[in-house]
Formats: structure tokens, C-alpha cells, sequence
């Protein structure tokens, strides 16, 4: 399983050396959570920062796009250098429209869903996506606690994903830790998302990654 560190959680005076910590500890993606303070409530960082953490690393860039209207940043945030953009579900009118354009400016696409939005929800866009993110906490802020009814809603969508023998990841998001990560794994998610596990642990990220590890077994 593939564990994206959510910068959300990095000491942003400090970036650049926070990526570069993650990365030298084994983390496989980079999670950039953009807020817009709209669309949830706090505002975090758009394009430039993206661009700054892009010059950090080599992994792939997931850039998570909590913004209403998403479709007018797109082309920006590829052009930082996002590898993969996700949008939510609930932002986009178009849903269609936008995971095709972000696919067109060669980025892989993802749709995200809040924890109160079905799986069902999904099975129109299901066949053009690359990834499917599960909210398993209520967007806007890190550090908070898992909602333990979204095992239940991340098995559902890994088996909507076999049953079109969709490729595509199942990532989830908010509340990840060494205590629930085997579980997430088990359940068919292919990629975790961790912020305060990972920028959070007391001896830094390279040992918030190896504690993450170790309770997976890999
Ligand atoms: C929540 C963000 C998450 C957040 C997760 O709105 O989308 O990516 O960084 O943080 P933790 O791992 O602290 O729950
Ligand atoms: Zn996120």
C-alpha cells in the first residue's frame, strides 16, 4: 500500500527539508491539500506552493483540491507540476467535464467523496477516473478522528471498482494512524493518506512513516 504525507500537517517554515525528510523515510506520494476557505472553511495554499513542493521532491505530486469551482485552477495546478489532481464531487457540476480536462492538461484524474456522499454517486464517472478518494473525515482541518463508518463505504467503492476491473487507486483521507492503516489496507485501499501521523510524530516524518510501516507489515 502506497502512503501519501499530507503536508497539511508540515511545519511550513520548513517545507522544502519536511518533503525531503519525507521522502528519504519512504513516503511514495505528496499530498497537497488546497482549501479555499469556501468550500470548506480554512484557506491553505494555492498553485505557488504547489510549485515550491514540486521543486522538493521527485514522488508523484497528489494535489487534493477542496475548492468550489475547481475547474478555473486546473490548468494551474498541473502546471506546478501535480501529477494527479482530485476533485470533489460535491464542487463539480460538470463532474464529467472536469475529470476529462484534467486528464487533457496530463494529469491523472481523481474524484473525492465527503464522508455523507454515496458510493452510488460515483458509478457514472466510475469508468474515467484514476482514483477514487473516500473523505473518511469531514474535509477542512487535519488531526481529526477517523469515522469509523467509512470502512464500511471504502469496501463498497473497492468493489465497485472490480466489478468494472477498474485500475484505478482507492485512496482515503483524514484520521489515518499506526491504529487503523492494517485495517484501511485489508478494506482495498491502495493508497493512505497522513498528515499528523506522518509531519505529526513527536521524532519527525522518517519515523512516523517507519511506525506507519511497521503496523502494516511491509
Ligand atoms: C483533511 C485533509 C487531509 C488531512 C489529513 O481535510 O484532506 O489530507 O491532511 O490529516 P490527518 O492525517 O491529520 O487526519
Ligand atoms: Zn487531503
Amino acid at each position: 500500500m502506497k502512503i501519501a504525507a499530507s503536508i497539511l500537517a508540515c511545519d511550513f517554515g520548513r517545507i522544502a527539508e519536511e518533503i525531503s525528510e519525507a521522502e528519504g523515510g519512504g513516503a511514495d506520494w505528496i499530498h497537497v491539500d488546497v482549501m479555499d476557505g469556501r468550500f470548506v472553511p480554512q484557506i491553505t495554499f494555492g498553485p505557488l506552493v504547489a510549485r515550491a513542493a514540486r521543486k522538493a521532491t521527485s514522488l508523484p505530486l497528489d494535489v487534493h483540491l477542496m475548492v468550489e469551482g475547481p475547474d478555473a485552477y486546473l490548468e494551474a495546478f498541473v502546471d506546478a507540476g501535480a501529477d494527479l489532481v482530485t476533485v470533489h464531487q460535491e464542487a463539480c457540476v460538470h463532474l464529467h467535464r472536469t475529470v476529462e480536462r484534467i486528464k487533457e492538461l496530463g494529469a491523472l484524474a481523481g474524484v473525492a467523496l465527503n464522508p455523507a456522499t454515496s458510493c452510488d454517486s460515483l458509478v457514472e464517472i466510475l469508468p474515467f477516473v484514476d482514483l477514487v478518494l473516500v473523505m473518511s473525515v469531514n474535509p477542512g482541518f487535519g488531526g481529526q478522528s477517523y469515522i469509523q463508518t467509512m470502512t464500511a463505504k471504502i469496501r463498497r467503492a473497492r468493489a465497485m471498482l472490480d466489478a468494472i476491473a477498474s485500475a484505478a487507486e482507492l485512496e482515503v483521507d483524514g484520521g489515518i494512524g499506526p491504529d487503523n492503516i492494517a485495517a484501511l489496507h485489508a478494506a482495498g485501499v491502495s493508497v493512505a493518506v497522513a498528515g499528523s501521523a506522518v509531519f505529526g510524530h513527536a521524532e519527525g516524518a522518517r519515523a512516523g512513516l517507519a511506525e506507519l510501516r511497521r503496523h502494516l507489515g511491509t
